[in-house]
């Protein structure tokens, strides 16, 4: 009897193991895709019928934008009852957190008044918008979607061609990620799940601000790496570069035979300015080894995996403009972090198929 006990408990012990083991390495996959570069909506009034709507008047929410027409015999009327049934899977607090926008490509039929009749046939809030060809040209341009108007029949009737997929907007007003056209609605609302409760991923987060180009964070920091690579360092690295990473306190100083003692590693120093595989040539190899107090070599004491997860744990400590930058995803050189950011959460790969 004991002993049956005691198997039950080491069995329960070991499941929870494993679920917190799953927990920690699980990483998200979102049912869109995802864009490897984020897009800023651009700045245009539409019209819709009560009155002007810009997709940068709903910062804070999801936008989910949809460029149809209302005489769209299926595709649209699909596509905008999965969105309906997307969001009826969310709580109401989620739901009161995206907007829906359907943009006509179709000025010409598509008035903004019957925009707003046609949109509230499949629900109340839902926002149905307009411009002028050439406001819908630009926005369509500026998110990498495409419409065609075919030729009219003998009656004057004519079909729209239009890209069929539904288009994420972030909090920001950023283009992050679309859905196919055939997207169940429940593959819908896990992202807009995930989306709400995480923040956007840190693949899209963007640097709005007027110094940095906007553009996209595709590092890819694995918790678990991280974790790993903070035990590597702190047997490795730490004795020279800190515990915090901050270097040597005198590492400015040149020495007399012109060496430098270990510099920082985290955000106050200069490592983020190294490109990945010169930073890891530069562990591998070492640096001034010929002077005394040097950079040593670390091929034959680590193997390449194991520098790899030491450096995900140095990043975990940059800002996303500093992994940006030395991702070559930003041009402008961001000023160095004074203090040392907080490590990054939340930690997900966002993997964009094509
Ligand atoms: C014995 C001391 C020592 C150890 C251990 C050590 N380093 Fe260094 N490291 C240095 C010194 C000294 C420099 C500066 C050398 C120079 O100026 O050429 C340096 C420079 C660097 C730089 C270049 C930084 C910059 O801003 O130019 C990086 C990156 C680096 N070390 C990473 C590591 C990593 C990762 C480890 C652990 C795997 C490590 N170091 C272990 C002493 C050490």
């Amino acid at each position: 009897m004991k002993r049956g006990f005691l198997i039950l408990v080491g069995i329960l012990l070991l499941f929870s193991a494993l679920m917190v083991g799953y927990t920690l390495t699980q990483t998200y996959e979102f049912n869109g895709y995802v864009l490897p570069q984020p897009v800023k909506a651009p700045e245009i009034a539409l019209r819709s019928a009560d009155g002007a709507v810009r997709l940068g008047d709903f910062q804070g929410k999801l936008v989910l934008l949809y460029f149809g027409y209302t005489s769209c015999p299926d595709v649209c009327p699909t596509s905008l009852a999965n969105i309906k049934l997307a969001l009826a899977d969310l709580t109401p607090e989620e739901a009161a957190q995206v907007q829906v926008i359907f943009v006509s490509v179709d000025p010409a039929r598509d008035t903004p008044e019957a925009l707003g009749r046609y949109v509230k046939m499949f629900q109340d809030d839902f926002i149905g918008a307009t411009g002028t060809r050439q406001e819908i040209d630009w926005m369509v341009n500026a998110f990498g979607a495409k419409y065609i108007i075919e030729a009219p029949d003998e009656k004057g009737d004519y079909s729209v061609s239009h890209s069929a997929y539904t288009m994420v907007l972030d909090r920001n007003s950023y283009y992050i990620m679309n859905w196919a056209h055939d997207t169940p609605s429940i593959a819908m609302s896990q992202d807009l799940h995930y989306l709400l409760a995480h923040e956007i991923p840190i693949s899209a987060q963007i640097l709005a601000g007027p110094t940095y180009t906007p553009v996209v964070c595709a590092v890819t920091l694995i918790p678990a790496h991280v974790r790993n690579g903070q035990w590597l360092y702190e047997h490795h690295c730490a004795q020279c570069h800190g515990m915090d990473m901050a270097g040597n306190p005198q590492w400015q100083v040149e020495l007399a035979d012109g060496s430098h003692l270990a510099p920082p590693l985290n955000g106050s120093g200069s490592a983020w300015q190294y490109p990945e595989t010169d930073l890891l040539t530069l562990v591998k190899e070492g640096r001034n080894l010929d002077k005394p107090i040097h950079m040593p070599a670390f091929k034959s004491a680590l193997a390449d995996w194991e520098l790899e997860f030491i450096l995900s744990y140095v990043k975990s400590t940059w800002d996303v403009n500093q992994l940006n930058y030395q991702h070559g995803f930003m041009t402008l050189t961001p000023n160095p972090t004074a203090t040392p950011a907080a490590p990054l959460a939340p930690l997900i790969t966002v993997t964009p198929s094509p």
